[in-house]
């Protein structure tokens, strides 16, 4: 049902085709036409920041503006989806902690170095959530632990770089955690040491090259990301994942996420109460799915 009048242009079929196609291709984003509404209410703010008459004229801008990757930039943010908070989906967490880690810790033995990625990271919750988790194991002591987040919004990565969160982003932590942060006028703050086993880089994950300066990982958080891609962007994702991976290295997707009809290189991972993916161990370095 389209909402009531406002001000501004209105965004045609034809218009929001045009952008959702073009935002799928910038970064997998699918946008189903009965978002045609939300699209038009949340870019019109940069229709009229631009002096622009309409929503195709918005279109010509993203598309050949000298400009442009800026606005792109600023579109993508517009429409994407930030949502997160500390220890989200607990029950996976806690298989996580039980089952995965004492794999990892036996897998990674040699190196005494253990890398976790948090893809689609928004404003950092799920990388420090893993970081306490890791650290509360006990698992790893003396390691070289790093968790590295990404995300293609600035705006949310400044957010985790900073560290300090309100009281939204706490609404599912057991109190227990509470001793990981610490009291600021702003809210609470990461304690340092578990803020110091975090970094995080500005990438798109459908850019494969960038992808590959991850470096190679134990484990992959992808949660509630590729739920909003394309069949094709989704494939390219898992695919530089699996190459991400060490042989044993584990996926995690969102409870409602799987990777059906997205790849068969992943084998199944029965956790206590969960399951995740796994790259099948002995594969060798650079095998592609
Ligand atoms: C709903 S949040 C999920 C955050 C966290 N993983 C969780 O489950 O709580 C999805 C994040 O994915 C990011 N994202 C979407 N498409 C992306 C892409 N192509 N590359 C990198 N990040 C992307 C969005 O900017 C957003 O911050």
């Amino acid at each position: 049902v389209p909402p009531l009048a406002d001000n501004g242009p209105r965004l045609s079929i034809h218009e929001f085709r045009l952008i959702s196609d073009f935002i799928a291709g910038c970064c997998g984003m699918v946008l189903g036409r009965d978002l045609r509404f939300v699209v038009e209410r949340k870019l019109r703010e940069r229709v009229a920041a631009l002096s622009l008459a309409s929503f195709g004229d918005y279109y010509h801008h993203l598309r050949y503006h000298p400009d442009r990757q800026a606005e792109v930039e600023r579109a993508i943010d517009l429409l994407t989806t930030n949502e997160t908070y500390f220890f989200r989906e607990r029950p996976q967490l806690q298989a996580f902690a039980r089952d995965v880690l004492p794999k990892l810790k036996e897998q990674a033995a040699p190196r005494k170095r253990l890398a976790i990625w948090s893809s689609g990271c928004s404003t950092g919750e799920e990388a420090y959530t893993l970081a306490i988790k890791i650290t509360r194991s006990g698992l790893f002591d003396g390691w070289d632990v790093r968790i590295f987040g990404n995300d293609i919004s600035r705006r949310v990565l400044q957010v985790a770089r900073r560290g300090v969160y309100g009281p939204n982003s706490f609404r599912a932590m057991p109190p227990e955690y509470r001793e990981h942060f610490i009291d600021t006028p702003e809210g609470l703050m990461v304690d340092p040491k578990i803020r110091g086993m975090c970094q995080f880089g500005h990438f798109n994950l459908l850019d494969t090259e960038r992808a590959a300066m991850v470096g190679r990982v134990d484990a992959i958080f992808c949660r509630n990301v590729l739920i909003y891609f394309n069949d094709s962007a989704r494939r390219r994702v898992i695919q530089s994942f699996y190459e991400r991976l060490y042989p044993g290295g584990y996926l995690m997707l969102g409870h409602s996420e799987s990777l059906l009809n997205a790849s068969t290189a992943f084998e199944l991972a029965h956790l206590s109460g969960d399951l995740a993916y796994r790259k099948p161990l002995g594969t060798p370095r650079g095998t592609t799915p």
